[in-house]
């Protein structure tokens, strides 16, 4: 167990800078999920950890010690790719050992390793087979245990679960989670799909375009998304945002339209006048009658999911679209309107210039 820090880490490929200043300490034990859209630089930030990218500018540091110059091998990390690439001619056994043969560990140290990672995986039972014979997930876990057997003091994953189909990725995150509890071992975990990252990290760092946008837990990352970025990529369906207008010195928020939201305030400064970006998200309006602080929509389109009712609509005439989700089944025709409340403190302000959250 190790922690693992990033200082003001750069990167670029010839002229092309892809990170651009990652800080960031993970500590021992932690299971950090960095999270972003494809092409943002996760799988290169990874990779630097690991030793497999020569690093532009910074610092990397595993257990307090600055491992820039040191060889992937020396690092004491093992690395969990969507590839996992199992010798096929080789037993599951085998297949695990290979690390610690080459290595030159002694057998019964092997031995010892590989029958206890089985059992963490629970694989004793296929030992003898070779990957054919065995299902993608139990695959994936021979994977898992080839790092397992190596003890080492960092796992690194790159999306290792995305080749799996969407039942057993399900599977494999309560496995990894449960897999993470018993063995503490400090977890770095690259992923684009945000409901993996949300329910595996102890912490998120959302990256985008090279740029980190936020770190915090993932209640954090939901409840006070840093920028307008976070706020629409956590979350499904995403945040509806609107363009929108402070007034009464930042007591309250207005809709074109004239609709007029209160505000809680809670770290505004004054504010009277300034145009903002308004973030909504659709499981925070309630239906409500007629009155004081409500919108009111035009309802385009209903979807009945069962457990809940997702509305899209618009406010105002050729106003913003919009998506709301209710609890439990509604049935509601095209065209009506819908008036809404929202909790003054589930709305969410962005400064216009540089999207970043305004207030508490
Ligand atoms: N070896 C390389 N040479 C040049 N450019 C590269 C190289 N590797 C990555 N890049 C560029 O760096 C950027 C980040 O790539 P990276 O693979 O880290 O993204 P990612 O977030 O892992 O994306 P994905 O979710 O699609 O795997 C991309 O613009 C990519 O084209
Ligand atoms: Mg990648």
């Amino acid at each position: 167990m190790a922690n693992v820090t990033l200082k003001d880490v750069y990167k670029s490929f010839g002229k092309n800078e892809v990170i651009h200043g990652i800080n960031c300490e993970i500590k021992a034990g932690e299971f950090v999920a960095i999270l972003g859209p494809s092409g943002c630089g996760k799988s290169t930030a990874l990779r630097m950890i690991a030793g497999l990218e020569v690093i532009t500018k910074g610092e990397i540091s595993i257990d307090g010690k600055i491992v820039n110059e040191l060889e992937p091998a020396d690092r004491d990390i093992a690395m969990v790719f969507q590839n996992y690439a199992l010798y096929p001619h080789m037993t599951v056994f085998k297949n695990m050992a290979y690390g610690l043969k080459i290595r030159k560990m002694p057998k019964d140290e092997i031995k010892k390793r590989v029958h206890n990672a089985a059992e963490i995986l629970e694989l004793t039972e296929f030992l003898d087979r070779k990957p054919r014979q065995l299902s993608g997930g139990q695959r994936q876990r021979v994977a898992m245990g080839r790092c397992i057997v190596r003890e080492p003091k960092v796992f690194l994953f790159d999306e290792p679960l995305s080749n799996l189909d969407a039942k057993l990725r399900v599977q494999m995150r309560l496995e990894l989670r449960n897999l993470h509890e018993n063995l503490g071992i400090t977890s770095v975990y690259v992923t684009h799909d945000q409901v993996e990252a949300m329910t595996l990290g102890d912490r998120l760092i959302i990256l985008e375009d090279g740029h980190v946008q936020q770190i915090g837990s993932p209640l954090e990352v939901y409840e006070r998304p840093a920028t307008q970025f976070v706020a629409g990529f956590i979350g499904s369906p995403a945040m509806n945002f609107f363009d929108a207008q402070l007034s009464n010195n930042g007591l309250a928020v207005e809709l074109p339209g004239s609709d007029t939201l209160p505000l809680s305030n809670s770290g505004l400064p004054d504010f009277g006048g300034q145009k903002v970006n308004l973030g909504i998200r659709p499981e925070h309006f309630k239906l409500t009658d007629e009155g004081a602080g409500t919108m009111r929509i035009k309802v385009d389109h209903v979807e009945t999911l069962g457990a809940d009712t997702l509305v899209h609509g618009h406010v105002g005439e050729n106003g913003t679209f919009l998506t709301i989700r209710l609890p439990d089944i509604h049935h509601i025709t095209k065209g009506t309107i819908l008036p809404l409340a929202v909790p003054s403190e589930k709305l969410h302000l962005f400064d216009k210039e540089s999207e970043n959250r305004i207030g508490d």
